[in-house]
This record gives C-alpha cells, sequence and structure tokens, in this order.
C-alpha cells in the first residue's frame, strides 16, 4: 500500500521516500529533467536524469528518492511542497498513457461539457474537482456527526417505489414479475420518512438520492441530486428551522466558512416579495460576494394552495404539510382556501433555494381535506395516498422536517456556478449519463420479458 502522500513530503527533509502518482508536467533540460508529481494531495518536483526520458505527462509512476530543501532563491510559495524537491534515485513507470482527450491540469471551465462529462474520470484529476469532491466528503461526514449527536437514525429507504408528487415527472420502472405494472423512483423520500414517524422512529435523517425528470438550469441536476433528507416527531415549525440552522451554523464553523447573519433573519413570503420580488435572493453585498460569505434567512407563511390554469386549486410546496394551526378549521372545512398558510419553511442562500420542509398533517382527515380541495375524488385519493391516511389513522406522532439540497449548498459554499461541478458523475444538460451511454436501447428479448413494445 502506498504510504507517503506528496503534501507529507515537506516533513520528510533528508529522508528516503516512496512515492506513487501522476507526472503532471514534464520540463527536459537535457541533462537535468523536472517532473512535478501528483496526488490527490497536491505536486512535488522530482528531480532525475536519463531515466525519466521515457516519461510523458499522465503516465503513472512510482518513485524512490531523497526530500531535499530547496535553496531560498529556488523555493515556490505557490505550492504546497514548494519549499523542497525529490531527487529520484530509482523510477518506474507502473502504466503509460495514452494522449488525454482533454487536458487535466486546468480549471477545466474552457472546456466543452459533453467531453468532460464523456471523461469525468480524467476530469476529475483536476485539482479543483479534486478539491470539491473532498469537500463534499467532508460536509457529509460532518452533517452525521451533528446529527448523530442529537439522537438522529440514518434509515435507508427504497429506491424502487411508487410517484410521490413534488412537481416533476418520474421517472419509471418496468416490473418483470407484473407485466404492465411499473415502480417509479421517489422525487424524495417524504412519503417513507413520514411513515418511520408513525414507526415511532422520532428522528431520522438520510443522504438521499432523489430522481426527478424535470427541465435542467444552472441549480438544478437533471436526473437525480442528492437531499439531507430528514423529520423529527413532536417538533414545531421553530423547533426543526433551528435544529438546522444551528446544524449548518456548527458544521459552517467547522470548515471555516463565514457566514453573513447569526441567526438567520427570517422574512414572510409577503416580505420577500415586497422587499426583493422573490421568495429567494441574495442578502450579500458585492464585496460579500467576493469574500464567498454564505448569507442564510428563511422564508415563511407561504400560501398552502394555488390556482391551476383550470380553475382549481393545487398545493404550493408539499401537499403533506400541515396549515399554521389556524388555519386549521378553514382546510377542514374547505373554506377560505385563497387565505389558508402553510407552515412550510425555505431556506435560502446566496439566491438559492437551498432547502424546504414543514410541519405535516399527522391527522387524516386534514390530508384528506388537502386531495379534497385539489380535487382528487374519493378513489383517486384511496389509490394513490390511501396508504399514507390509512397509517396517520393509527396513532401517527405530530411530526415535520426538511431537506436542505446537498449539491446547492456546496455550490454555494465552492461558488461554483453550476451544480454540476460538485457532483461525481452528473448527467449532461441532456440527460445522457457520465461516461456510461445510459439512456439506451434494451435487446427485443429484454422487452419481450418486461411485456414492453416500443412503438
Ligand atoms: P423540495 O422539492 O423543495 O422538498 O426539495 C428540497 C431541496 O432539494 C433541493 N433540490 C434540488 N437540488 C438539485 N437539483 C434538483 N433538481 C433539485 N430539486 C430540489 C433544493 C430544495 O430546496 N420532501 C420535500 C422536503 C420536505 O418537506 O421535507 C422536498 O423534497 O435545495
Amino acid at each position: 500500500m502506498k504510504k507517503l502522500f506528496v503534501e507529507e513530503t515537506v516533513n520528510k527533509i533528508g529522508q528516503e521516500v516512496e512515492l506513487y502518482g501522476w507526472v503532471d508536467s514534464k520540463r527536459d533540460h537535457k541533462k537535468i529533467i523536472f517532473i512535478d508529481l501528483r496526488d490527490r494531495t497536491g505536486i512535488v518536483q522530482v528531480v532525475g536524469g536519463e531515466a525519466f526520458k521515457d516519461i510523458s505527462q499522465e503516465d503513472v509512476v512510482y518513485i524512490k528518492g531523497i526530500v531535499k530543501k530547496r535553496p531560498e532563491k529556488l523555493v515556490n510559495p505557490k505550492i504546497k511542497t514548494g519549499t523542497i524537491e525529490i531527487e529520484a534515485k530509482e523510477v518506474k513507470i507502473l502504466n503509460k498513457t495514452k494522449p488525454l482527450p482533454l487536458p487535466v491540469n486546468t480549471d477545466g471551465y474552457e472546456i466543452d461539457e459533453e467531453v468532460r462529462l464523456k471523461y469525468r474520470y480524467l476530469d476529475l484529476r483536476r485539482p479543483r474537482m479534486y478539491k470539491n469532491l473532498a469537500l463534499r466528503s467532508k460536509f457529509i461526514d460532518l452533517i452525521r456527526q451533528y446529527l448523530f449527536k442529537q439522537g438522529f437514525l440514518e434509515i435507508e429507504t427504497p429506491i424502487l417505489s411508487e410517484t410521490t408528487p413534488e412537481g416533476a415527472r418520474d421517472f419509471i420502472v418496468p416490473s418483470r414479475l407484473q407485466p404492465g405494472k411499473f415502480y417509479a423512483l421517489p422525487q424524495s423520500p417524504q412519503q417513507y420518512k413520514q411513515l418511520l414517524m408513525v414507526a415511532g422512529i422520532e428522528r431520522y435523517f438520510q443522504i438521499a438520492r432523489c430522481f426527478r425528470d424535470e427541465d435542467p438550469r444552472a441549480d438544478r441536476a437533471y436526473g437525480e441530486f442528492t437531499q439531507l433528507d430528514l423529520e423529527m416527531s413532536f417538533v414545531n415549525r421553530e423547533d426543526v428551522m433551528k435544529l438546522i440552522e444551528e446544524m449548518i451554523i456548527d458544521v459552517y464553523k467547522k470548515l471555516n466558512i463565514p457566514i453573513k447573519q447569526i441567526p438567520f433573519p427570517v422574512f414572510t413570503y409577503k416580505e420577500a416579495l415586497e422587499k426583493f420580488g422573490a421568495d429567494k435572493f441574495d442578502l450579500r453585498t458585492e464585496e460579500e460576494k467576493k469574500q464567498n460569505i454564505q448569507a442564510f434567512a428563511w422564508v415563511i407563511d407561504f400560501p398552502f394552495f394555488e390556482k391551476t390554469p383550470e380553475g382549481g386549486w393545487t398545493f404550493t410546496h408539499n401537499p403533506f404539510s400541515a396549515p399554521k394551526p389556524e388555519f386549521m378549521d378553514d382546510l377542514l372545512n374547505k373554506r377560505n382556501i385563497e387565505n389558508i398558510l402553510t407552515t412550510q419553511y425555505d431556506l435560502v442562500c446566496n439566491g438559492y433555494e437551498v432547502g424546504g420542509g414543514s410541519i405535516r398533517n399527522h391527522r387524516p382527515e386534514a390530508l384528506k381535506a388537502v386531495f379534497e380541495i385539489m380535487g382528487l375524488s374519493e378513489e383517486e385519493i384511496n389509490k394513490k395516498f390511501g396508504h399514507m391516511i390509512e397509517a396517520l389513522g393509527y396513532g401517527a406522532p405530530p411530526h415535520g422536517g426538511i431537506a436542505p439540497g446537498i449539491d446547492r449548498l456546496l455550490t454555494c459554499i465552492t461558488d461554483e456556478k453550476n451544480l454540476r461541478e460538485v457532483i461525481a458523475m452528473p448527467m449532461t444538460s441532456g440527460g445522457k449519463t457520465a461516461i456510461m451511454n445510459a439512456p439506451s436501447e434494451v435487446d427485443e428479448k429484454k422487452l419481450k420479458e418486461l411485456g414492453i413494445k416500443i412503438r
């Protein structure tokens, strides 16, 4: 096993070290040849001679050498190992590379996205991308640590599932055992997490993959994205908001990421529209944008329902939400619908909506009233949501939750312009998977097994 990472060489002056990595660059001065050896922690200059002749950029190499302090005037302050260099004693090429189809030692923004994603395994070699992935890993680690300390359980919920309404189209998967029937990939674990509250779990979270077929944008991944999905029993709106706010403050402090205002300012939907003309907004000054400060805010008191083009009603955020307590009678009696406010809270950061959640209807008649207001028939309600209404009838505790978007939070922290920069293997904007060629055709035989005929 490789024992030493490149960045650790600075502490090994005078010692013999063994290094493994890629050749980031090579400078041939005839008698002496320099290479920059790269691994995930950085680059280090290696000095060699004749033995380096056959090495090319991006070859994978093993180098044994002595760590030497560089003379003062040759120190390179731009790299972490700039005070030293390695005098090579032995070199082995572990694998020669073909010429790469794209450069990997630039920041990569200049390269066509299709090319970057086709060769994502090379694209991820650039230090900027490694940094983003390492930050993502640390970020999720700190979130887990915080939530475990608060008594949360991490629980996985099904991926092959039934449709759950989050306002996008579903991805559907045909069933072989029941031809003509389909699973849907979950747009979120919303219903499962509520059922876990009925099960008495009380505090649940999951780093959850969500699947939505919706038009991609810079802040919206096509296909799949990741939420920190969370649900708690015996809480009110302020409890959930406080928990997430304190979690973010703790995690950001550990990562040394500055937050503009603590506690996070709270705006009602009405105030947000009056002040910013939208329910997501950027509170930073130009100077704060340059310093990449994170400006969080909450938006609350959204209308529960909005008119559909056909003149009926639909939910603005989440049909499983409870109304604010003072509107419960209106909901149950289906009156004053346009004025009912929901317990929904949205978390906003640097102009993005980075999370949303609510207190839920834990009484079956209240959930049913939401669907009735939306014009669903008794039969449709039972078919689509009968399981939820039934479950709520068996002593469901009052509960609520939230789901901050991991990709969006990381896009803000890294100040990247596109969500794809913080996802290892995202899809192209045209819905093609990175590297592999999905969606792809399926053989006739498999289709037959599934009872499917392509028209
Ligand atoms: P919602 O649909 O608002 O709520 O999603 C919550 C958060 O998930 C992120 N998000 C996305 N991120 C990247 N690409 C997308 N296509 C995308 N869509 C959503 C956003 C958003 O704020 N079940 C509820 C949550 C709850 O009530 O607990 C839900 O999914 O940051």
